[in-house]
């Protein structure tokens, strides 16, 4: 099976590459217990995000999409001295399972939780002072990401970094015969980027725990 050849060099990375210090167990097991989907990156992944991040020296950081918290972990990690993170999550369980793992993480001070459709929280970030935001992450409802990236583009500076999960979800996203509105909303996200001049992108596929699915990464110009 490859899939099982694909965790297990998950985990052979993990073990080599993650520390103790890194790896958030008690999030993990808070989410499990939680009862939560495990749809968390994974933690290669996890620390991609951070080394991403943290080469940016970010005073602000965008999610859209926490989950329990665990990649929030991994970027706010990545914030510069004095920096936020503000990320944003429809569901009350959700948010609290997530403020909860922050706090536990010793981040409750610097990472901002809040509850909501991010369509619409994200307008109001610039007018609260939330810009320009160093690094995106955009990871929530996939029907949304065209609109996510939109909103991403006008509040990322310069040299700044949007990041979208799950672009490519075992190549459903090329499959003509797959409508499903999180493989639409995914193909509108790969339009909108393209027909956008303000940013550089390219798409990394990748295999792993999470099976076969990828990454989009746009540099803002
Ligand atoms: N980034 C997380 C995983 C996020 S899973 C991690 O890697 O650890 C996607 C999350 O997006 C879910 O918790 C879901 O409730 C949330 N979500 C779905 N639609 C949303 C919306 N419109 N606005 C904000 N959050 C949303
Ligand atoms: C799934 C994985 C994700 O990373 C996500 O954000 C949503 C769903 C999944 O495997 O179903
Ligand atoms: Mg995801």
């Amino acid at each position: 099976m490859q899939q099982e050849k694909w965790s297990a060099c998950d985990a052979y990375i993990t073990s080599h590459l993650i520390g103790a210090g890194e790896a958030q167990t008690a999030t993990l097991l808070a989410n499990a217990a939680a009862g939560l989907p495990q749809i968390d990156v994974s933690a290669p992944q996890g620390k991609m995000l951070y080394l991403l991040a943290r080469s940016l020296h970010p005073q602000r950081i965008l999610e859209v999409g926490t989950l329990g918290g665990y990649s929030t972990v991994w970027l706010a990690r990545a914030l510069a001295p004095g920096g936020r993170l503000v990320s944003f999550e429809i569901e009350r369980r959700h948010a609290e399972i997530a403020a909860s793992n922050v706090a536990r993480e010793g981040f409750g001070a610097c990472v901002d939780i809040r509850l909501g459709a991010a369509l619409d929280l994200l307008p109001g970030l610039q007018a609260e002072g939330f810009s320009p935001i160093d690094f995106a992450f955009i990871d929530a409802d996939k029907e949304n990401n065209a609109a996510y990236f939109h909103e991403a583009v006008k509040l990322v500076r310069s040299g700044g970094f949007i990041v979208v999960d799950n672009v490519i979800r075992e190549g459903a996203v090329i499959d003509p015969h797959n409508v499903h509105p999180m493989i639409t909303g995914t193909r509108a996200l790969y339009e909108a980027v393209s027909a956008e001049p303000r940013v550089s992108a390219t798409v990394i596929q990748t295999v792993g725990s999470k099976g076969w699915d990828g990454f989009l990464l746009a540099s803002v110009n």
